[in-house]
């Protein structure tokens, strides 16, 4: 990405909140990394990644990065270029896939607070068909602790921006502080999404830095001679 990209980027993500960012990945490479998924979950066997969560009207695919660690390396690679853009000293806290299928709703929600920045990456549509993320022009008032928690399939009286990506798009917010989700049912058979969280390590939710999973990173090795 150019500089003069991520510096009018930085400017977007400073005065609203948040940025719809073209191509974080080329196309053919955002084709590829789904093609290598793709290949280790039927390997796997796709039912092992089959679930439901409370923001969604349907089942579907889920892989988090404890348990895949090429999305740990994804991410890690993207830290950098998400630090310029939103001015904060990022630290990855986790990620996932997910492929979305059909007729599903994201209903409205807000994050958990290890999801203090956010990005919402398309990586493809099955039918080509956009579908829309929105992003509450408000924040979530935390001092009302039920705040939250609401799940509801819009956004109520709050204004809120709807955001088009093409595959290879990303959506830069504020996971925690802003109210997201998706207001049409997915109208593609599938959709295949990757989402990154970050926390800024100079802030408060600066503990939960690579989810809280300590390792400890003084490695060593002992080279056989040959
Ligand atoms: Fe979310």
């Amino acid at each position: 990405m150019t500089k003069t990209a991520v510096e009018t980027y930085h400017e977007q993500f400073a005065r609203d909140g948040f940025c719809l960012i073209k191509s974080v990945l080329t196309p053919d490479v955002a084709a590829r990394l789904l093609a290598d998924v793709a290949e280790d979950i039927h390997r796997v066997g796709m039912d092992k990644f089959f679930g439901q969560t409370s923001i969604h009207s349907n089942p579907g695919l889920e892989i988090y990065s404890h348990d895949y660690k090429l999305l740990n390396s994804f991410q890690w690679g993207l830290t950098g270029l998400v630090r310029d853009i939103t001015g904060a000293n990022l630290t990855p806290g986790f990620a996932y896939f997910q492929i979305y299928q059909k007729d599903n709703h994201l209903f409205v929600h807000s994050d958990r607070s290890s999801c203090e920045y956010s990005m919402s990456l398309t990586l493809a549509y099955s039918d080509d068909l956009p579908w829309d993320l929105t992003v509450s022009d408000s924040l979530v008032d935390h001092s009302d602790a039920d705040e939250g928690k609401v799940v509801a399939e819009d956004h109520g009286a709050a204004k809120y921006h709807r955001l088009t990506m093409a595959p290879g798009d990303g959506v830069l917010y504020p996971g925690y502080d802003r109210r997201h989700g998706r207001l049409e049912p997915n109208p593609n058979r599938w959709s295949a999404h990757v989402f990154l969280h970050w926390v800024d390590a100079d802030g408060p939710h600066a503990k939960y830095a690579f989810d809280e999973k300590f390792k400890d990173t003084n490695v060593d090795f002992n080279i056989p001679k040959a």
